[in-house]
């Protein structure tokens, strides 16, 4: 059966890494936990992959942050929480060994600061393990792309052959444990494709979604459509 026409999605679970410090963010409360579109950041991808039919998703929170994060989470079913690490990596890591069982084959790892999740993103990642062990997000980069070094620009970098990486990335569970598990290089990989890749896995690239942006800055958190200004009458 074609997939576009397919509404069932294989059975999953996920590991959403809510652990950070939200520096760049600032602010008292970390990102994930500060209120957008009336909820908790967090909650806005629980409850999507929830709604999308995962089995369980382990969300990952800092040390201190449980009574933040169960509040966030208050109600829904199928939760599990974890304790962060030191970095992304060792959060996801954590994530993974609290789902481990014999029944999961197939694994979202997401990021806690991206809320919107659209399910064709869910469905083309998770129809992509069928072919590869891992399958990741991309978008097209459209600016040119400058070398910055001290305030001057030092060269350019042909924008063709790249690609912005979004989460969810999607994964066999058994392959992206153990890649992380044979993991060499200090533990601070930028993503989980990186760790699948470098354990001789091929990853998969799938169509991202520009409404998986990540929440990074406190102007991510404003809301375009309330703040834009009333239109200008000309007549
Ligand atoms: N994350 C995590 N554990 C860490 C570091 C990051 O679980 N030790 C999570 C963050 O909570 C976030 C995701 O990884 O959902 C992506 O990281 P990023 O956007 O960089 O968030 P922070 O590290 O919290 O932000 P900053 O880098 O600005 O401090
Ligand atoms: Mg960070």
């Amino acid at each position: 059966m074609a997939h576009d026409s397919d509404h069932t999605l294989p059975t999953f679970s996920a590991v959403i890494v809510a652990a950070g410090k939200g520096l760049r963010a600032g602010g008292e409360v970390p990102k994930q936990f500060r209120p957008w579109q009336g909820k908790p950041l967090i909650r806005h991808s629980v409850e999507a992959l929830l709604a999308q039919g995962a089995q369980f998703v382990c969300v990952v929170i800092p040390l201190g942050g449980e009574v933040m994060a169960r509040e966030a989470l208050a109600g829904l079913d199928r939760v599990v929480l974890a304790p962060g690490g030191k970095t992304r990596q060792d959060s996801v890591m954590h994530g993974l060994l609290t789902l481990a069982g014999p029944d999961i084959e197939r694994v979202l790892i997401h990021d806690a600061a991206r809320p919107e999740l659209p399910r064709e993103v869910t469905a083309r990642l998770l129809h992509a393990l069928d072919h590869a062990p891992g399958a990741i997000p991309v978008l097209p980069v459209v600016d040119s792309l400058a070398i910055a070094a001290e305030g001057l620009m030092a060269g350019h970098a042909p924008r063709e052959q790249l690609r912005r990486v979004q989460t969810p990335q999607a994964f066999r569970f058994e392959d992206i444990i153990s890649a992380h598990e044979s993991w060499k290089g200090p533990r601070d990989a930028g993503d989980d494709a990186q760790v699948l890749r470098a354990a001789g896995h091929d990853v998969a690239l799938v169509e991202g979604d520009e409404r998986l942006k990540k929440f990074t800055f406190k102007e991510d958190f404003v809301d375009q459509q309330a703040s834009a200004l009333p239109p200008v009458r000309t007549g």
